[in-house]
């Protein structure tokens, strides 16, 4: 079947790569792609919000499957615009429908989601500008550090920890009567801390029945030993060593079944990935948010890990198979770790020319996944602040860091930088 892939990072490179292996897949197609996803199928140059060019391009490619990479046409309804036109009604897109996207693009529809089904998250509650005095006050009585997030979508950039009341009334402040985030800052959530270790799982679910896919630990900090600024991702690992069968067991019974059974029981219309941001507090596991989407970096982890086919995969979730797959791991334990354009994730320079990406990509068992990349005179630079992830297996997750490590040291550029401690808290 002739598919199409919407998006243009490290994601869908993985996404396609992966599905390129799948004997169902015939042309693949993705939309805008990158230099990467160039070597398994042809890149379009539409963007991920223009759904009119992409129905167009659908019909007259006789696309049958399509992934949605990002979460943003997920929550502007691209879903919903396939579904409506008899035309495409009978492709299997794979992302949830607008409404069931609020889970990622709504902070405050994801907290009251959680409520109305007990699924364990951080105490909350939500002001705009009508009870503004009142934020004042609840701030003030908060203990630290107190976290406040936009509730609408702020490309990664909405959440704010504050670790002084003073700090936590300012950003309650620009946030609402400033407007940093525009529309997605005019509700604020404002949230308790949750202390320990982050850890994302990823499901695929049919609306009804669900598979887990896969987890993995991301790192978000730009410097090592996790210090700095927030990045997109620097780096994963999977699987990671406390996600054993009790913990999984826990997240399962807690968090997954409880979530589908909602969205079940809501009449939510969800074909697609759910991304699960979790915290690890103490080995009881609480929802930090819900995404709608596959992570980056994640996903090129958790895709080379996976054996089961991605696209019979996908198929099981339209065809009300879903229940009946297996999945099935590689044995070896995965890391991915991130080169990013010097000065990332404040100012940087672009369209720098990248060296040995076919010399390390060449290497056995690497992925060189490319994320902020594009061509210039047939020489591929630097496009963004991500620029590629190397991804490598290992018989023990140091090993499968020191691989990747070793792989990425044949590729330059001017700037360049990567984190050299990824899984460092793993012996
Ligand atoms: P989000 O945009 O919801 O992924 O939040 C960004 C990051 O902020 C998360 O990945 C966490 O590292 C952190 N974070 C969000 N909510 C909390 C919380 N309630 N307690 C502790 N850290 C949080
Ligand atoms: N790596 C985190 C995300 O994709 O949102």
């Amino acid at each position: 079947m002739n598919i199409l892939i919407i998006g243009a990072g490290g994601r869908e490179h993985a996404l396609a790569w992966k599905m390129a292996q799948s004997h169902q897949s015939g042309d693949i197609y993705i939309a805008p792609g990158n230099p990467g996803t160039a070597e398994f199928g042809t890149n379009v140059p539409i963007q991920v919000n223009d759904f009119e060019t992409l129905k167009a391009l659908a019909i007259e490619k006789n696309i049958e499957l399509i992934v949605v990479g990002p979460e943003e046409p997920l929550v502007n309804g691209i879903y919903d615009y396939f579904s409506a036109d008899p035309a495409t009604a009978f492709i299997n897109v794979i992302g949830p429908s607008a409404k069931a996207a609020q889970l990622e693009g709504s902070k405050a529809f994801s907290k009251h989601f959680m409520q109305r089904h007990q699924i364990p998250t951080a105490r909350y509650a939500e002001f705009t500008l009508e009870n503004y005095e009142a934020g004042l006050t609840y701030i003030s009585n908060h203990p630290l550090p107190i976290v406040l997030k936009a509730d609408g979508l702020a490309a990664g950039k909405g959440v704010i920890i504050a670790l002084s009341q003073e700090d936590a009334l300012t950003s309650f402040k620009e946030m609402l009567q400033d407007k940093q985030f525009g529309e997605a800052s005019s509700k604020v959530v404002i949230e308790q801390f949750l202390e320990g270790i982050e850890v994302s799982v990823f499901a695929l679910t049919d609306g009804h029945h669900y598979q887990i896919i896969g987890h993995a630990k991301d790192y978000k900090r730009i410097g090592e030993g996790d210090t700095g600024l927030n990045t997109g991702g620097m780096g994963c690992v999977s699987p990671v060593p406390f996600m054993d069968a009790s913990f999984m067991q826990k997240v399962e019974k807690t968090i997954i079944a409880p979530t589908i059974k909602g969205i079940k029981e809501e009449g939510l219309v969800y074909k697609g990935f759910v991304f699960f941001g979790l915290m690890n507090c103490g080995g009881e596991p609480y929802v930090i948010e819900y995404n709608c989407r596959l992570g980056d970096p994640e996903t090129e982890v958790i895709l080379p890990r996976l054996q089961t086919d991605l696209v019979s995969l996908l198929a099981a979730a339209d065809n009300g198979t879903l229940e009946d797959v297996n999945i099935q791991y590689q044995e070896d334990a995965f890391a991915t770790v991130m080169a990013v354009s010097g000065g990332y994730p404040g100012t940087y320079k672009k369209n720098i020319p990248i060296h040995g990406i076919a010399l390390a990509a060449g290497l056995a068992d690497i992925h060189v996944f490319q994320a902020g990349t594009g061509f210039q005179e047939n020489a591929i630079v630097t496009t963004g602040g991500r620029v590629l992830t190397v991804t490598a297996s290992g018989n023990t997750l140091k090993n499968a860091v020191q691989n990747a490590q070793n792989a990425l040291a044949n590729i330059q550029f001017e700037g360049m930088y990567f984190r050299k401690d990824i899984g460092f808290e793993f012996p």
